[in-house]
């Protein structure tokens, strides 16, 4: 019975969705509230007992690397001013039995060949592949619900939620059996599909756990929607000699790859942040729903 103790988290996009901000900046490492995307990605394949995480960066990626590095200097000139909270919280970001391992992409490809720059550090073990731009807030996280799931069906698996019909074409979408409760066989599976030849409105979000083999797929794809290397193509070919579920996972995902969705998680995170909650609930009241319940929205 295998295990997954390693986590791919492609990191090599563009970001061109949000520039000015990500010029010099991965979107990665937007913050909401006060946490940058990746960390929440990196901490939720933590919780699932994942202690490989394996981040593929590109140009201007080097920020990512640095936010989990050590910080002799800040720690240092925290503990000097008596700042120890801030220095706890720093120390304590994701636990010491973690490895960070860093693999550069050239080229921004597509996902299917970062995918493919990680199989050096993953070799022959399944991993799980964690998008930080699709945020999901859920208890236990989604990676660890895919992660169990794993270890009971020993096969690859994508997490999948509906979303409407004229969307298709911003997802990986599928088509499926049902085969248990928010579990499907995956038939069929296509990359951005217009609405009208998308086979049903399930759609791929940023979790997946693979098989190693998926990397025998991943060398053989061509290019296909938007001219890079997907890894839904991959997945498709490796369907055709595995099997492949797609789970219905348990969550509120937030796409903060795109504008809205990314104010949205702000607001969703900071109405429960321990620190600023309370004022900003009140801000939001006072802001907003005073002029609701007076009727003049
Ligand atoms: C990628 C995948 C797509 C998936 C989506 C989830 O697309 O290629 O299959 O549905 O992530 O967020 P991207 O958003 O990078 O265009």
């Amino acid at each position: 019975m295998k295990k997954v103790t390693k986590a791919v988290f492609p990191a090599a996009g563009l970001g061109t969705r949000f520039l000015p901000a990500t010029k010099a900046n991965p979107k990665e490492m937007l913050p909401i509230v006060d946490k940058p995307l990746i960390q929440y990605a990196a901490e939720e394949a933590a919780a699932a007992g994942i202690t490989d995480l394996i981040f593929i960066i590109g140009r201007t990626k080097r920020a990512i690397a640095d936010h989990f590095d050590k910080a002799y200097e800040l720690e240092v000139e925290l503990e000097t001013k008596g700042k120890l909270r801030a220095l706890k919280e720093l120390r304590e970001m994701l636990p010491p039995s973690v490895n960070y391992i860093f693999i550069r992409q050239p080229e921004a490809l597509g996902l299917g060949h970062a995918v493919l720059c990680a199989q050096p550090a993953v070799n022959d073990e399944p991993f799980a592949v964690l998008l930080a731009d699709d945020l999901i807030d859920a208890e236990p996280g989604v990676t660890r619900q895919m992660c169990d799931l794993f270890t009971y069906y020993q096969c690859s698996l994508v997490g999948v939620q509906n979303v409407d019909p004229s969307e298709t074409g911003a997802y990986g979408i599928v088509a499926a059996e049902r085969m248990a409760d928010k579990l499907s066989r995956i038939t069929r599976i296509v990359e951005k599909p217009k609405p009208e030849e998308a086979p049903s409105n399930l759609a791929v979000v940023g979790r997946y756990v693979l098989t190693p083999r998926i990397f025998h797929h991943l060398r053989h794809i061509e290019r296909g929607a938007g001219g890079e290397l997907q890894l839904t193509d991959g997945i498709a070919a490796l369907l055709e000699e595995q099997q492949v579920l797609a789970y219905e996972f348990d969550g509120k995902r937030f796409d903060c790859g795109s504008k809205t969705g990314y104010l949205e998680a702000t607001v969703e995170y900071a109405l429960k942040h321990p620190e600023v909650a309370a004022e900003f609930r009140t801000y939001v009241e006072q802001r907003f729903c005073g002029p609701c319940r007076a009727g003049k929205a």
